[in-house]
């Protein structure tokens, strides 16, 4: 049967990219550990030079990422924070940056503490309302950079409405997609001219890897990061672009057990006596569950909520077993971090105060283990506060 169809995610997840070896016919992409490419002749080779410039593991990562994030080529880094900083060295002394006051922490660190000493401005506003946008913007911002759900308080922003006010003042716009996975959200689709991941997280999925990419909608930002992947090295090895060829094989499918876990997760939060407060967008108390319903299509499973105190949330942390303790998220297992000392320490108390962490909020990597025994493993941690 012919037909136009594009393939769907799942296809493309487990397919693009990652088409049988043309030498063996191994359905798996193979991993080249080598640093270096026998030439032909003077300027005479198969396409591959030195391995810190390309490597056919790494062109197999990029084309598949390019493809679930439906932009035009992918640039994949050593970490999520690599491909952050290689966004930021598009940039030149003098240009302005706006960003979301709620990013995950070690973006503001790495801006505020390393590159605003080479001369870039960063702003920082509440992005959950478009217009903050709009007017932090000036004559020298060259770039938007969100992240929505925010980390850790799970707050949104409407990227379709970001993205016309960048389109009319000319401003490129980045959105940081680590938390609902190309899964659950399209920022291109929607308007975004970038798209960055910590591959860390759901992308890989088995949390055996460190990695990010950054997904392009224009030739030249595809060029330009290329040559940073070159001329600065911050490149993901071929054993790294192969965990997450094989991480990603499995999204569609991890991000489904995600998400129906995470709902559950939450209902029980939020009906649990122990707990203050949750943050989840799939809850229909949260302020923006609408806009979640518009622009994402699950709801994903990073959870915070509020046990009230330091000291509860130790007690709390220090009591569960089926969840680990630990920074990070995505992975199969349930992962729970306390995010004024963990993720978001870099920000001090005065910058935590400003948006909003407290010492009490606890948040939850709903992983894929059997729903039953993660909620068990809560109730009996929760009840010791
Ligand atoms: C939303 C988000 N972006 C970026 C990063 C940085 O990624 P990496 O740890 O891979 O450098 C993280 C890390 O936790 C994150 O949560």
């Amino acid at each position: 049967m012919k037909t136009n169809r594009q393939p769907g995610f799942a296809t493309r997840a487990i397919h693009s990219g990652q088409e049988p070896d043309p030498l063996t016919g191994a359905v798996t992409v193979p991993i080249y550990p080598t640093s270096t490419y026998v030439q032909q002749g003077i300027g005479e080779h198969k396409g591959y030079e030195y391995s810190r410039v390309s490597n056919p593991t790494r062109t197999r990562l990029e084309q598949n990422l390019a493809a679930l994030e439906d932009g035009i080529a992918a640039r994949v880094f050593a970490s999520g924070m690599a491909a952050i900083n290689a966004i930021a060295s598009m940039l030149q002394s003098g240009d302005h940056v706006v960003c979301g006051n709620d990013l995950y922490g070690g973006t503001p660190r790495l801006f505020n503490q390393v590159l605003a000493g080479f001369g870039l401005e960063f702003s920082y506003v509440d992005t959950s309302d478009a217009e903050n946008v709009e007017r932090a913007i000036r004559k020298n911002t060259r770039l938007v950079y969100i992240e929505t759900p925010t980390n850790p308080l799970m707050r949104l922003s409407d990227i379709a409405a970001i993205s016309r006010i960048c389109r009319r003042r000319k401003v490129e716009l980045v959105v940081d997609n680590t938390f609902m996975s190309p899964y659950f959200q399209q920022p291109i689709a929607l308007g975004a001219d970038m798209v960055v991941h910590s591959t860390t997280k759901f992308l890989n999925g088995h949390s055996d890897g460190l990695g990010g990419v950054v997904v392009c909608t224009k030739p030249a930002q595809a060029e330009k990061l290329a040559f940073l992947q070159k001329a600065a090295g911050a490149i993901l090895s071929p054993f790294e672009c192969w965990l997450v060829l094989r991480g990603v094989k499995t999204l569609a499918a991890r991000m489904e057990i995600h998400d129906r876990s995470g709902r559950i997760v939450a209902d029980f939060l939020a009906s649990h006596k122990k707990v203050k407060q949750v943050f989840y967008p799939g809850l229909a108390s949260h302020p923006q569950h609408a806009l979640a319903k518009r622009q994402m299509s699950g709801f994903g499973s990073m959870i915070t909520f509020e046990t009230g105190s330091l000291k509860n949330a130790n007690r709390m942390l220090k009591k569960v077993r089926v969840c680990s303790l630990g920074e990070s998220l995505g992975g199969v297992e349930t992962l729970i971090s306390h995010p004024a000392t963990m993720t978001h320490a870099a920000l001090g108390e005065k910058g935590r105060k400003a948006i909003g962490i407290t010492d009490g909020l606890v948040r939850i990597s709903v992983g894929i283990e059997d729903v039953e025994d993660i909620l068990a493993d809560l109730d009996g941690a929760l009840n010791e506060i």
